[in-house]
């Protein structure tokens, strides 16, 4: 990572997608505070800088502001939308409020193909624009390169600096062109070449775990996702026999998952994996529960009781605990090699938000990870992915030699099947559930959609209804097929599945699965319904 692209944060809503199309140009990008000291920056030995766009306005009271030694430093920088303005704040422009907020679609037409930045690209643009306020004076020492319909500086420069600023926003889809435009940037102003891979990678993180991990052992928590998966692959690779993986069946699981987290990274892999059968432990707390959130709590909770328990166990044999004394986690991690715990967290975790008025993510539901693990434990943190975005995880998975049906499965939540189980979860309707989901996938897949959409799966009703089978009158359960497109799970559409597949899933299941008697198609989007039902 000896180049990389510095992405300070003013809040806008699209500073991740910069840091990702920036990496995506073979780049390492890293987002930070706007208000980062600019000695700080300038020993990260940055190969440029990118201000991100964000809701202020230059002027306003509280106005998020970078420290001005940055334009001091003598590296390239790029100013997106708000970035555009505070070049003009700090270097001699002027910015004022447009008469007409500029949303939407435009067209750029590029005035000076000279430029670096639209080097190699049309001289018509389409481009996405979203600011309210305007740059009415350019700073000193730059010219305007780019014009839109509303904005005679919709792009300018200071060749000699190497300083650029654009109003609209290159890293959206609706400008496809935009990332020519960071390459541009990167390979063409910063002088960055292609160094950031998942290759490079590999080699850089085994030599960073074991300078951390040293000859101590590690815990990780593997849940058979995609993050804890990888992780698992990686630090495996790194440390070997040093890690012990916890697999915990919670008895919400889908059908043959915990045989294919055994046999993947216990038989295949040769990790060492404590696989914890905790199901009827689980299903007795759920007993008689029909509250979602309730649901939620309990599962999150037996949890981290479960996961406390086995590593325990781990941690006490380690210590070599005799005379049947019970002791802390705490008191026996103190004499045991386990020292660490990993945990499979992304780069979108760790990023701290910039809290901009108005933009505040909002809990919606619960959500459960292994990140809630108690503090008692006295485990010092190894989080081997967490400088990566999710698509760069699953890159890292197939370098590694994780199975495809891993690397890109859907997301599955934490609580399981438990909510997508109305009403109360029994071993029965488990079941149910469990066989109606497995043929799901597995047309899923057939079809070819599966690893094309964001998620699809079933959800077992509590209502029963009227049918008939052969001749025998039927009073059983609906199952609703629910499949979404998302980017990142905060918004869905619902997709709309070719009517042969539907009928195909909606025949199999009512044939194939004990209980069922009748399908239905799940046609919300969210908002305002969520994915999950529960
Ligand atoms: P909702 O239902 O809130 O889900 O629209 C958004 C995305 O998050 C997943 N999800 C979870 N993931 N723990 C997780 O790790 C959870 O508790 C959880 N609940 C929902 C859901 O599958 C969807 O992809």
């Amino acid at each position: 990572m000896n180049e990389k692209i510095v992405i300070l944060d003013f809040g806008s809503q699209y500073t991740q997608v910069i840091a990702r199309r920036v990496r995506e140009c073979n780049v390492y990008s890293t987002i930070i505070h706007f208000n980062t000291p600019a000695a700080e920056i300038a020993a990260m030995k940055p190969s440029g800088i990118i201000l991100s766009g964000g809701p202020s306005s230059v002027y306003a009271k509280g106005a998020p502001l970078p420290d001005k030694g940055i334009f001091e430093l003598g590296v390239p920088i790029l100013g997106i939308c708000y970035g555009t303005q505070l070049l003009a704040h700090f270097l001699g422009g002027k910015v004022e409020k447009g008469l007409k907020r500029e949303y939407g679609k435009g067209t750029l037409t590029v005035k000076d193909s000279s430029c670096a930045l639209f080097s190699k690209l049309p001289k018509s643009l389409q481009v996405w624009n979203s600011h309210g306020d305007k740059l009415t004076k350019i700073p000193n020492g730059f010219k305007p390169v780019a014009a839109t319909e509303n904005s005679e500086y919709a792009a300018i420069e200071n060749r000699a600096r190497k300083f650029f600023g654009l109003q609209f926003h290159p890293e959206v889809v609706h400008t496809p062109r935009g990332r020519e435009v960071y390459a541009n940037f990167v390979h063409g102003v910063c002088g960055c070449g292609k160094n950031w891979t998942m290759r490079n990678y590999v080699d850089q993180a085994v030599e960073e775990i074991r300078a951390q991990v040293g000859k101590e052992h590690v815990i990780l928590g593997l849940s058979g996702g995609v993050d804890s998966s990888v992780a698992a692959a990686l630090l495996h690779k790194a440390i070997g026999n040093q890690l012990t993986c916890i697999f915990v069946n919670n008895g919400v699981l889908r059908s043959r998952e915990a045989e294919v987290v055994q046999q993947v990274f216990g038989k295949n892999f040769h990790i060492k994996l404590k696989y914890v059968d905790a199901s009827k432990r689980f299903l007795s707390k759920l007993k008689g529960v029909t509250d979602p959130e309730r649901k939620r709590k309990i599962i999150g909770k037996e949890f981290i009781a479960v996961f406390d328990d086995a590593m325990q166990e781990l941690v006490g044999q380690a210590s070599r605990l005799s005379r049947g004394q019970q002791r802390t986690t705490e008191q026996a991690g103190r004499l045991s090699h386990y020292k660490f715990l990993a945990q499979g967290t992304l780069y979108p975790d760790v990023i701290e938000s910039v809290p901009i008025a108005g933009n505040p993510a909002a809990l919606i539901k619960s959500h459960h990870n292994v990140g809630g693990l108690p503090k008692k434990m006295r485990f010092k943190l190894v989080e081997p992915l967490k400088c990566l975005f999710k698509d760069e995880v699953r890159l890292l998975g197939e370098e590694l030699g994780v199975p495809k049906e891993i690397v890109w499965r859907q997301p599955f939540p934490g609580p399981g099947l438990a909510v997508r189980i109305l009403g109360e979860v029994t071993p029965a309707r488990c079941e149910i559930l469990r066989n109606a989901d497995a043929i799901v996938v597995e047309e899923m897949k057939a079809s070819g959609l599966y690893y094309k959409i964001w998620q699809s799966f079933a959800v077992l009703l509590p209502v029963r209804s009227v049918g008939v089978m052969g001749d025998e009158r039927t009073y059983d359960y609906t199952i609703a097929i629910r499949a979404v497109e998302s980017q990142d799970g905060m918004t869905a559409d619902w997709v709309k599945l070719p009517y042969d597949l539907l009928e195909k899933l909606a025949s199999r299941i009512i044939n194939e699965v004990k209980g069922v008697n009748r399908c239905v198609f799940d046609i919300t989007s969210k908002p305002p319904g969520t994915i999950e039902w529960e």
